[in-house]
């Protein structure tokens, strides 16, 4: 099918090759625009979001008639050079074969949709100009993440997907099991014996890959994982999804002065990379998402962010000029009309807030000397809130046996967690960047649904 002679589009547009003659494009039919001595295809290949304009000198010689919107299609043809157009090359056919044919009911017409609309057809939603962007916006950053870490001496780690922990001890575990729901198998006292299931315990999908990802920093010293989490949390909202993919590194040797450092630096480095990289993308945000979305990535890339820890935030928020629906006091977790007075109203700019009471955060993070507070950080973003949570972890044995102890964990089942801290414990810390939220904050998509392909959410695991 000429997969390895065909020249993609986007390598055309940049003029990126030699041969004007004899070009062959292999792509979807955007628009079919036919008069009686001329006609014009526009064709996408999914490489660029710019669509190849065909020019067909002689329509009579072609089937036009049976080439829809939505079918694709093989061109030999010659490029030419032309001014005073959006592209200043375009294709004119020899040949045009149909390769697969799409009945005139393709519901991607040109015209423009919804995405509530599109969300309903989640498997043809990647062929719009706006999801072809997104997906392609996708890749560049998943790149951008990968380099950042490798260019600094991280290990990219594989953590487990099946997992009989709960890293988070939130108790939002989707369950994995092979037992039969309608007749399990059940102990003396009438309960699910999960002794006879597939794992010989109970067993979940992964909240997070940080407790192995512990492990492994003890041992090769800095890593990082990249990878889905899944959380069966039932928040029906635009920032939650109940799969998503997760970039936790994890430092040993690293405090948490040390690691906002390297947060600081991954973010900045990550809006850098979109601007200068992602061009193409960044443009189309900026001209159909949010206006003025270039000019604020540009300016957070340059300023500090905000530090403030929580203490001072709720005194910040405690003395605000605003009607709060939850009332603020110290112990509260930030809800996120907090966290939008923080970042929109008082700091107009990203944020790291610090030492979280502990009440309120996961067992593993180090408790502080005032026994009432632990060395944690979220980094808070306007419109979108929280993209980032971590903490420097217990690295004492005897603290963390007693945490786990006050959080009500069966301390057996986490024996390795532990032995960590019994040979040869140091210092450690990582945190988790949503990659999804981060997406949202760069290119201003306003629903985690549209910046993920296929969104799983409460009631929606379609495709
Ligand atoms: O704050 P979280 O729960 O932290 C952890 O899981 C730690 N174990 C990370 C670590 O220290 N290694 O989640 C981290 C980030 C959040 O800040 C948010 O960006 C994202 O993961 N996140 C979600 N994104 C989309 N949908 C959800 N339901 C999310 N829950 C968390
Ligand atoms: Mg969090």
């Amino acid at each position: 099918m000429d997969y390895f002679k065909r020249t993609k589009i986007k390598d055309i547009l940049a003029k990126n090759i030699g041969d004007y003659s004899d070009v062959i494009v292999l792509g979807w039919v955007r628009t079919k625009r036919v008069s009686k001595n001329i006609a014009f295809l526009e064709i996408n290949d999914g490489s660029t979001l710019f669509n190849l304009q065909i020019v067909i000198l002689e329509p009579g010689k072609f089937p036009l008639d049976e080439i829809n919107t939505g079918a694709s299609l093989r061109i030999v043809g010659y490029l030419e050079e032309v001014e005073g157009r959006e592209q200043s090359i375009e294709m004119k056919a020899k040949e045009i074969e149909i390769v697969g044919e799409s009945p005139a009911d393709y519901l991607l017409q040109k015209k423009r949709h919804s995405f509530e609309f599109l969300r309903e057809i989640a498997h043809l939603r990647p062929r719009t100009n706006t999801f072809g962007v997104v997906n392609r916006f996708r890749n560049k950053m998943a790149y951008a993440v990968h380099k950042f870490f490798q260019e600094r001496g991280f290990q990219y780690i594989h953590t487990p997907i099946i997992t009989t922990s709960d890293a988070e001890g939130a108790g939002e575990v989707f369950s994995v099991t092979t037992l039969d729901p309608e007749n399990p198998p059940l102990t003396g006292e009438g309960k699910v014996d999960f002794s006879q299931d597939f794992f010989g315990e109970k067993a979940g999908l992964t909240v997070s890959g940080q407790l192995e990802a512990e492990l492994l920093a003890c041992a090769l010293g800095d890593v990082y994982t990249f990878g889905p989490t899944f959380r069966a949390e039932n928040s029906n909202t635009s920032r939650h999804a109940a799969e998503f993919w997760m970039i936790e590194p994890e430092m040993a040797f690293c405090d948490l002065k040390e690691m906002m450092v390297i947060i600081e630096d991954f973010i900045k480095y990550l809006f850098r990379y979109a601007l200068e990289e992602a061009e193409e993308e960044m443009a189309f945000f900026n001209k159909w998402i949010d206006k003025g979305r270039i000019k604020t990535i540009k300016e957070i890339a340059e300023a500090d962010f905000g530090h403030v820890t929580y203490t001072e935030a709720i005194e910040i928020l405690k003395k605000a000029d605003a009607d709060f629906e939850y009332p603020v006091e110290w112990g509260i977790d930030l809800q996120s009309e907090h966290e939008r007075y923080l970042t929109e109203k008082h700091f107009k700019k990203p944020i790291m807030v610090t030492d979280y009471p502990k009440d309120i955060k996961a067992f593993y993070m180090r408790l502080n000397d005032d026994n009432k507070t632990v060395a944690a950080v979220d980094c808070l973003v306007p419109q979108v809130g929280e993209i980032i949570g971590g903490s420097q972890r217990e690295e004492r044995y005897d603290v963390l046996a007693r945490r786990m102890e006050e959080n009500g964990m069966n301390i057996d089942n986490y024996r390795w967690f532990l032995d960590i801290r019994k040979y040869g414990t140091v210092p450690h810390s990582g945190f988790g960047l949503g990659f999804e939220r981060l997406l949202m904050y760069i290119s201003g998509m306003s629903n985690i649904r549209d910046i993920i392909p296929f969104p799983r959410t409460p009631g929606n695991a379609k495709f």
